[in-house]
């Protein structure tokens, strides 16, 4: 059986993720593992922190730390929340680990040997005051371009001219504010991409009509405007050091060993299981590797991280399937830390359980474009959603059947074209929920299964089991087994997306989770798996509303008017 790799990326450990960074890898990638999981799948469900760079130094220096500290301090924060929200990773690491040191090492040395590196004498800005060289982003002063005061040395935000540090006029120190910076020269290390571009072109090209459009076009975009040498160490102290005469005091360059990372997570996490790290990574024949990323993230996927594995001279397991998304936008604009716009993930399930957001999130994944979030929105899909059409479904079953048959699941008496409508209804339904989530299509997945659910209270609408009872209840029974059956089957489909639900419904049955393959489901065995007899518990209602009241004070909360 094929094992399935599952990858999110690494949000920056310095910073906390909201909502965007959820919908942008950690959500779906945890969607598709629990619903392979489900089906039976060998599944492995990596994740974690991305802990080298500057903005970790100038963190851990801000709140006067070690940066090591800090990054643990900060990784502990990011699992703390990704808890939360119920991401089940099988392995959740950071990238400064020994074991991605041991990595990052294999594959620089493979990449050496085998004539892809190579070294350069290149001009950079150094602060004495900061006792450091500079990353171009740390160097600010006035565009030459436009004359706005704050531009950053990679790019100037007003005019969006791309700039280096050497043009700003007046430039400054990011971090201590100091002007007394000078160009100094410095040697780094190159990896020669230009030499894998036909490679890559040739790999990238098997992708097409296969991966999302976003992640096709995107590396086919960088492929076209030709590949540059990129550099992959840097000037600073917080990284893995470079291990080549010549290079003391040298670091690699963040996104070298972040993406290996995901190896090394394994590899620290499968050592203490006494479980081997190389059967998933070493392994490209017999694993599929599912990458999820937001689109900034594409390129690095697509066109250097492969580059450093093919380089490297050994057989590395490939990302198989890549899923870029948009971004979440918050009311119409960008979500950020500074300006406190947004909702972190820690807030999120302060107000509502982590299900609503899963829900909301899924539903409306930033698939084909970038999406917006808001209150309003929010609120209306789950009043509606949950609330209207899942959750009234279930209170109407529960409360019908209590009624008049007591806490047993009455017994499934003669089928009529009622039932056997809905069940032609559902196999046409829940063949588009396989085939849209086994293609990691998720809004079209969830729309389908909203379906679904529609389909259950369109039945029970048209049966009107509250009249049966009166006149035939041997006939009542036969719809509330039918709508029994229904809530175990909600169930075991919700299960991937909202996991607390799903339980909580399948607690109303005494039932468990099970492994379940919908590929090829026949409702009309399938909703006669409970016969009748089998005892229920009633249950509070699993979903409350969004009252105007609390869409009024969330907006002001959370600065969304
Ligand atoms: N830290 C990067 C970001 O948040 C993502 C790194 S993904 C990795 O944009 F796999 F390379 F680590
Ligand atoms: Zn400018």
């Amino acid at each position: 059986m094929t094992k399935q790799l599952i990858t999110s990326a690494l949000p920056y450990v310095n910073g906390l993720p909201h909502l965007g960074h959820l919908i942008g890898c950690l959500l779906p990638a945890d969607v598709y593992a629990r619903y392979l999981r489900q089906k039976g799948e060998d599944v492995l469900f990596v994740g974690g922190t991305d802990e080298h760079g500057t903005p970790s130094e100038v963190g851990a220096a801000k709140e006067g730390m070690d940066v090591a500290e800090y990054c643990k301090k900060y990784h502990a924060l990011h699992k703390q929340m990704y808890d939360g929200f119920n991401i089940s990773f099988d392995c959740f690491g950071g990238t400064s680990s020994d074991a991605n040191k041991e990595l990052t090492y294999r594959i620089f040395n493979g990449l050496d040997q085998n004539g892809y590196i190579t070294e350069k004498i290149t001009k950079q800005a150094y602060s004495a005051d900061d006792g450091m060289f500079l990353p171009d982003s740390y160097v600010v002063g006035t565009c030459p371009y436009c004359g706005y005061e704050k531009a950053k040395g990679d790019q100037c935000e007003k005019c969006t001219k791309l700039l280096d540090p050497t043009e700003l006029i007046n430039p400054k120190s990011a971090i201590s504010g100091s002007s007394n910076i000078e160009i100094k020269e410095t040697k780094h290390l190159f990896l020669q991409l230009p030499k894998m571009q036909a490679d890559l072109e040739k790999w990238i090209e098997t992708k097409k009509g296969i991966w999302p459009d976003i992640a096709y076009t995107t590396a086919k975009k960088w492929l076209k405007e030709g590949l540059q040498e990129r550099g992959i160490t840097r000037d600073l102290k917080w990284g893995f050091p470079v291990p080549k005469d010549g290079f003391e005091g040298k670091v690699f360059y963040v996104w070298f060993d972040a993406p290996i990372g995901y190896i090394g997570i394994t590899k620290e996490c499968l050592d203490q299981k006494g479980e081997h790290w190389e059967d998933w990574w070493l392994n490209p024949d017999e694993v599929r590797h599912t990458e999820f990323m937001g689109k900034d993230n594409i390129p690095f996927h697509t066109v250097f991280f492969p580059a450093s594995l093919r380089g490297s001279g050994e057989k590395w397991t490939e990302v198989s399937f890549l899923k870029g998304f948009n971004f979440l936008n918050f009311a119409g604009g960008k979500f950020s830390k500074s300006a406190q716009r947004g909702i972190f993930l820690d807030q999120a399930v302060a107000e509502y359980p982590a299900d609503y957001w899963r829900y909301w999130l899924m539903a409306n994944a930033p698939e084909s474009d970038d999406t917006n979030f808001t209150i309003d929105l929010f609120a209306a899909t789950i009043n509606k959603d949950l609330n209207d059409v899942l959750g009234n479904f279930i209170n109407r079953v529960l409360k019908m059947s209590e009624k008049n048959f007591g806490t047993h699941v009455p017994a499934q008496g003669t089928i009529t074209t009622d039932e056997t409508e809905l069940y032609q209804t559902l196999n046409v339904l829940v063949a588009d929920y396989v085939k849209y989530m086994d293609g990691l299509e998720f809004r079209k997945a969830l729309a389908s299964l909203r379906e679904i659910w529609v389909a259950g209270n369109n039945y029970i609408a048209k049966t009107e089991p509250w009249k049966a009872a009166k006149t035939d209840l041997a006939r009542a029974g036969t719809i509330l087994n039918t709508g029994f059956n229904l809530i175990r089957l909600y169930a075991l489909l919700n299960l991937p997306v909202m996991p607390t639900v799903a339980q909580k419904m399948l607690d109303i049955l005494g039932l468990k989770p099970e492994t379940v393959d919908f590929a090829g489901f026949d409702a009309s065995s399938f909703l006669s798996f409970l016969k009748g007899g089998e005892a229920f518990t009633m249950t509070e209602p699993l979903f409350q509303k969004v009252t105007p009241e609390r869409v009024e004070e969330l907006k002001i909360k959370y600065k969304e008017a």
